[in-house]
């Protein structure tokens, strides 16, 4: 008689972030979940409840200690997610239990596919970027999948769309400093990042509070503002940190405060520290400035009274949510700078949600 009559699926061997990650997900939808390895493991042992052990697929009584538990445990498919085991798996379960079924692909078999999904997500965006680089050398179709593959490992809200179209605007971009206010956890500021130290544009200044109080969007329906609650600002602090990391960026400083006063550090001229503490130098003139702080209205409309003072003939603006469902801010905004800065601008579109505006020289 089985354990367990419930059917359920095995996870063997169950010793990395992936058997985690299902165990997780298949919990979620009230999928049974027995996991099993041939060595200890703690993290997956406390997750799981129980961690059964089985012999290596290499020893003689792996077979029969299998199977019992697979029959003990009412096991009626099994997901292994180790490449060398799964392929022993395909043979093993084939010839001694073929109705046991082996769900997903192998280990490599996802890498391979996650590879040609990217190359594709790639492929279909750079047309967009040599557009936006209108006839300026731009990033190469590798280029473009390595930074949105860094780009997606962020939590963030910058879409697909924007973040081409800010890779092709990099392209014809002057030189001078770059900003960001507001960051999150630092999604479209490891691509700023990179677009800056690729075309020679000079250091990245990145603005946000990563407090309660700046981030409640008062002009939004209730249901978006508590929204804001449900962050710990210290994991989104320490989020950011350690996203950019990686980039090893001496040409980056981050002023944990609101849009006006970092702007008042900022005009004061000196240079401010990077997180590893060395003094970044900034030119005062900015050359790419990505506004995607707090969008209400007020707040946008004082983001560009204070910071474009700043931004140089041949600059960019990128105001991000020009079209957004939870408000007008950025739209109105966008508008009256349109309307009323005419003479000033040598182009302006939208992509991705942003208005892209790039100054006359
Ligand atoms: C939409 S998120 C930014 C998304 C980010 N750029 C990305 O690509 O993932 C808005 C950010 O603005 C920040 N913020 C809110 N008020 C601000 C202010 N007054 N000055 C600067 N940043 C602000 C918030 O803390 C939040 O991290």
């Amino acid at each position: 008689m089985p354990a367990h009559t419930e059917a359920a699926t095995l996870v063997f061997p169950a010793v990395n972030a992936a058997a985690l990650d299902y165990l997780k997900a298949a919990r979620n939808r009230g999928e049974r979940v027995v996991c099993a390895a041939s060595v200890a493991n703690d993290e997956v042992a406390a997750a799981a409840g129980e961690l059964h052990r089985l012999p290596s697929i290499h020893d003689a009584d792996f077979a029969v200690r299998f199977l019992a538990l697979a029959d003990a445990q009412s096991v009626v498919r099994v997901l292994c997610p180790v490449s060398t085991v799964y392929a022993f798996m395909t043979r093993f379960l084939a010839q001694r239990r073929p109705e046991l079924q082996l769900i997903g692909e192998s280990p490599v078999q996802q890498q391979i596919a996650a590879h040609r999904a990217l190359m594709a997500r790639a492929q279909r965006l750079l047309p967009l970027v040599e557009r936006c680089a209108d006839g300026a050398p731009s990033l190469s179709l590798r280029e473009v999948a390595g930074v949105l593959r860094q780009a997606s490992l962020i939590y963030g809200e910058s879409n697909d769309e924007k973040l081409a179209a800010m890779m092709g605007i990099f392209a014809r971009a002057q030189q001078g400093d770059v900003v960001e206010i507001g960051s999150l956890m630092g999604r479209s500021a490891v691509v700023l990042l990179y677009l800056a130290w690729r075309h020679r544009i000079g250091p990245l200044l990145t603005v946000d509070p990563w407090a309660a109080a700046e981030c409640v969007q008062r002009d939004s329906p209730a249901a978006l503002q508590s929204v804001t609650d449900e962050w710990d600002y210290e994991v989104l602090s320490e989020g950011f940190m350690l996203n950019l990391v990686p980039c090893c960026a001496d040409d980056h400083a981050h002023l944990r405060l609101p849009s006006e006063a970092g702007f008042a550090v900022y005009a004061g001229g000196e240079p401010i520290r990077s997180p590893l503490g060395h003094p970044v130098a900034y030119s005062g003139t900015i050359a790419v400035i990505h506004i995607d702080g707090n969008h209400d209205y007020a707040a946008v409309k004082k983001d560009c009274d204070l910071w474009l003072t700043r931004l140089v003939p041949g600059g960019w603006l990128i105001l991000d949510d020009y079209v957004w469902a939870h408000g007008d801010g950025p739209q109105r905004v966008g508008d009256a700078l349109l309307r009323d800065q005419a003479g000033r601008i040598e182009c302006a579109f939208c992509c991705g949600k942003a208005l892209f505006v790039k100054l006359r020289h």
